[in-house]
C-alpha cells in the first residue's frame, strides 16, 4: 500500500486526486489533507475517505472544522496553522505527495516533500517558476522522484525515452512544443477582450480548472508559466520550447527528436489521466477518464500565438530568458493581478500592464536561496498593489462602470 498525501484537496486538482485513488483502495492509502480555510468541503472528505490527519492553514478555519466534526471522525487527526502544510509532507507513513496547492502558498510545503524524499506528484506549477533551481536541488539532495502533473508537462514526460530524469536534458531532443487551447478568448477581438468579466475568463472551453488558473489559461500566463516549468523540469533553454495553439486540448504536448519525431501524448482533457499516471508510475492504472474516439474527434488544428492580443505569454517569455528572480517577479504580480481581477478592481488587459510595470520597476537579481525569493516575492507583490492602487479608478470605471450602475 502506497501512503499518499493530497495537499490542495478541496481544488480542482485535489478533488480529482481523491476521485482516482477512491478507484484503487487496494494499491493506496489516503494518509493526509490539506487545504486553507474551505471547512465544508474538507469535512466531507474528512468523513468520506477517513484520513489519519486532516490540517487547514487557516486556524480560524480549522476551529469551524472541529466544531463541524464533533465527535464524528475519530480517525482523523486535525492540525491547524500554516506550519500544519509543512508537517504533513513529512509524515513517516506518507510514500507520495500530491502538490496541489494554488500559487506561491504551495511553495514552503512542495520544498519539504522533496527534501523529505517522497515520490513528488507536482501541480503547483508556481514553485518550480518561483525556485526552480532551488526545488530540483532539493529533489536531487532529498532523493525525491519529480513527476509532473500538469497535463502538458507528464505528456512530455510520457514522450521521453525511458529512464529520462527530471532536470536532465533528455537524449535526442531537438525541442519540446507545448500545445495551448487558446483559453476562452482565443477568438475575440483585442477590443473585445478589453472588457472581457471575470466570469468570461473562467469559463474555459475545454477544462475544468481553479478560477486563478483558469483566469492565466484566458491570459495566456498559463502558457508562459509552463514554459518556464518545461525548462526547468526536462533542463533546456526558453528557445527550445515552443507553443503552439491547439484548441481541441486532444494532445496534451510534444517531444521533436532530431531524427524528425514528433511524440506526441493523446487523450481527453481530463487531470485524472496525469494524476493516474503519476501515481502508478512506471505501471498504469484506471482513471475513470473516457476513451477518446478519434472517428468522433475527426480534426485536430493548430496554429500560432497571437502576442498582440495576449501579452502575458511574451513576458513569460522574456523572464524565462531573463531567468534568475525575473520569473519570481512575473508569477508574484501575476497573482496579484489575477486576484485584482477576479475582485473586478482591474481590467483584463491590465493583469499584463501591472506585471509589465512590476517587472521593469523591481531589480531581478540572481537567486541565492529561498530568501532571496521570498524578498522578491514580497516586493513584487507591493508593487503590483501599488499599480493597481493607482490604476483601480479609472481602470474600473471603464470596465465594469455600466454593469456595476
Ligand atoms: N485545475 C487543473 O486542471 C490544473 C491543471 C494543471 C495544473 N494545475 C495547478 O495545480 C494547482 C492547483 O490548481 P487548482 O485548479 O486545483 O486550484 P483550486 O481549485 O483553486 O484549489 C486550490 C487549492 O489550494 C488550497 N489553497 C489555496 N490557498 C492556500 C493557502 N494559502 N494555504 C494552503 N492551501 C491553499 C485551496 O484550499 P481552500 O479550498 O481551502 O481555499 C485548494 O485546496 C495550481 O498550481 C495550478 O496551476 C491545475
Amino acid at each position: 500500500m502506497t501512503g499518499v498525501v493530497v495537499l490542495g484537496s478541496t481544488g480542482s486538482v485535489g478533488e480529482n486526486t481523491l476521485d482516482v485513488l477512491e478507484r484503487h483502495p487496494d494499491r493506496f492509502r489516503l494518509v493526509a489533507i490539506g487545504a486553507h480555510r474551505s471547512v465544508e468541503k474538507l469535512a466531507q472528505q474528512i468523513l468520506r475517505h477517513r484520513p489519519a490527519y486532516a490540517a487547514l492553514a487557516d486556524a480560524e478555519a480549522a476551529r469551524a472544522l472541529r466544531a463541524r466534526l464533533g465527535d464524528q471522525a475519530p480517525h482523523t487527526r486535525l492540525l491547524d496553522g500554516p506550519e500544519s502544510l509543512l508537517t504533513l509532507p513529512t509524515l513517516p507513513e506518507a510514500d507520495c505527495v500530491m502538490a496541489a496547492i494554488v500559487g506561491a502558498a504551495g511553495l514552503k510545503s512542495t520544498l519539504a516533500a522533496a527534501r523529505a524524499g517522497k515520490r513528488l506528484l507536482l501541480a503547483n506549477k508556481e514553485s518550480l517558476v518561483m525556485s526552480g533551481p532551488l526545488l530540483m536541488q532539493a529533489v536531487r539532495e532529498g532523493g525525491s522522484t519529480l513527476l509532473p502533473i500538469d497535463s502538458e508537462h507528464n505528456a512530455i514526460f510520457q514522450c521521453l525515452p525511458h529512464g529520462s530524469r527530471a532536470g536532465d536534458e533528455p537524449v535526442g531532443v531537438r525541442r519540446l512544443l507545448l500545445t495551448c487551447s487558446g483559453g476562452p478568448f482565443r477568438d475575440w477581438s483585442g477590443e473585445a477582450i478589453a472588457t472581457a468579466t471575470p466570469e468570461a475568463a473562467v469559463a474555459h472551453p475545454n477544462w475544468v480548472m481553479g478560477r486563478k488558473i483558469s483566469v492565466d489559461s484566458a491570459t495566456l500566463m498559463n502558457k508562459g508559466l509552463e514554459l518556464i516549468e518545461a525548462c526547468m523540469l526536462f533542463g533546456l533553454t526558453p528557445e527550445r520550447v515552443d507553443i503552439v495553439i491547439h484548441p481541441q486540448s486532444i494532445i496534451h504536448s510534444l517531444v521533436e527528436y532530431v531524427d524528425g519525431s514528433l511524440l506526441a501524448q493523446l487523450g481527453s482533457p481530463d487531470m485524472r489521466t496525469p494524476i493516474a499516471h503519476a501515481l502508478a508510475w512506471p505501471q498504469r492504472m484506471s482513471s475513470g477518464v473516457a476513451f477518446l474516439d478519434l472517428v468522433k474527434t475527426a480534426r485536430l488544428d493548430f496554429r500560432a500565438p497571437d502576442p498582440e492580443r495576449f501579452r502575458c505569454l511574451a513576458l513569460a517569455q522574456s523572464a524565462a530568458r531573463a531567468g534568475g528572480l525575473a520569473p519570481v517577479l512575473l508569477n508574484a504580480a501575476n497573482e496579484v493581478a489575477v486576484h485584482a481581477f477576479l475582485e473586478t478592481q482591474l481590467t483584463f488587459p491590465g493583469i499584463a500592464s501591472v506585471i509589465e510595470e512590476v517587472i521593469t520597476r523591481c531589480p531581478a537579481g540572481k537567486i541565492g536561496g529561498l530568501d532571496d525569493v521570498l524578498a522578491a516575492d514580497a516586493e513584487a507583490r507591493l508593487r503590483a498593489r501599488e499599480c493597481i492602487q493607482a490604476r483601480s479608478g479609472a481602470d474600473s470605471q471603464r470596465a465594469y462602470g455600466s454593469a456595476r450602475a
